[in-house]
Parts: structure tokens; C-alpha cells; sequence
């Protein structure tokens, strides 16, 4: 299952996101916002971090003006990984390396056709471990509030 959310700038680039996804045969569940009225992309943000942080969702791809806000709100729920892509390359490294279980996006950076393809590398990519495991274990050490051994 995968999560899906958006404030209203990034509404209009949803339809682009769950193309890829039914392409791929993934099931999601969509925690708003459904119009263009002006709404407060935190609360969306965390709808999709907190189903992602829970189990209930496998991955988040979250939307909003600049892909920046929103994925600021999803890191502040213990347990997530988000990163802010505009090209692809960022989209693998991110779920190879950092093992990222969400993604957001930029609906006023990014045209369809390119969030697409960042969207369908994402999907498909897979955590590489190995020495990534240490430093996704740092990572969770932090979000923990823990302080990292030099
Ligand atoms: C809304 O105007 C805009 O600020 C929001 O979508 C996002 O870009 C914030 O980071």
C-alpha cells in the first residue's frame, strides 16, 4: 500500500503519481487534499508520514508546492525517511542509500512527464544494505534523539 498526499498546489500533479502507480499494479490509499482550496501542507505531510511510519503504508509520495515543505513535515514523524526529489537520480540513490520510505515532490518544479519517471524509479528501486545499513541506523539514532560516536 502506498500513501499518498498532497496540499492544493500540488493537487494538480496527483493524477501524474497515480498513473505510475496503477501502471505498477500498487495499490494506494489518498489522505487528501481532494480541491484546490488553500490548505496547511503539514497536515498532509504528516496524514502520509504517520500511515508510512505505522506499518499500514510500505511508502509515501507526497506533494506540494516545491516537494520542500511537505517533506520537512513528513521527516518530523519518528520512523520516516523523505526525500525531496527533482530528477530521478536522487530518487535511487535515496532508496538505495538511504533506504527512503517516501518521496515528495514539487508540483511548481516538476512537469508531469518528470515526475513520472522520478516517481516509477522510486517504486522500483530497492535498499542496497551493506554499509548503507550503518549509516540508515545513525539516521534512526538521530531521529531518536540520540548522538552520533565519532
Ligand atoms: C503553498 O503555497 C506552498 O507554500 C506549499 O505548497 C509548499 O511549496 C511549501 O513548501
Amino acid at each position: 500500500m502506498i500513501a499518498i498526499a498532497c496540499d492544493h498546489a500540488g493537487i494538480d500533479l496527483k493524477p501524474a503519481v497515480l498513473e505510475v502507480l496503477q501502471a505498477l499494479d500498487l495499490p494506494y490509499r489518498d489522505y487528501g487534499t481532494h480541491t484546490h482550496d488553500s490548505v496547511d501542507y503539514p497536515v498532509y505531510g504528516e496524514l502520509a508520514a504517520r500511515a508510512v511510519a505505522s506499518g499500514e503504508c510500505a511508502l509515501g509520495i507526497i506533494i506540494c508546492g516545491t516537494g520542500v515543505g511537505i517533506g520537512i513535515a513528513a521527516n518530523k514523524v519518528h520512523g520516516v525517511r523523505c526525500v525531496t526529489c527533482s530528477e530521478p537520480y536522487s530518487a535511487l540513490m535515496g532508496r538505495e542509500h538511504n533506504d527512503a520510505n517516501m518521496l515528495a515532490l514539487g508540483a511548481r518544479v516538476v512537469g508531469s512527464e518528470l515526475a513520472k519517471m522520478i516517481v516509477r524509479t522510486f517504486l522500483t528501486a530497492a535498499f542496497n544494505g551493506e554499509r548503507h545499513a550503518r549509516r540508515v541506523g545513525q539516521l534512526m539514532t538521530l531521529d531518536e534523539g540520540g548522538t552520533l560516536q565519532r
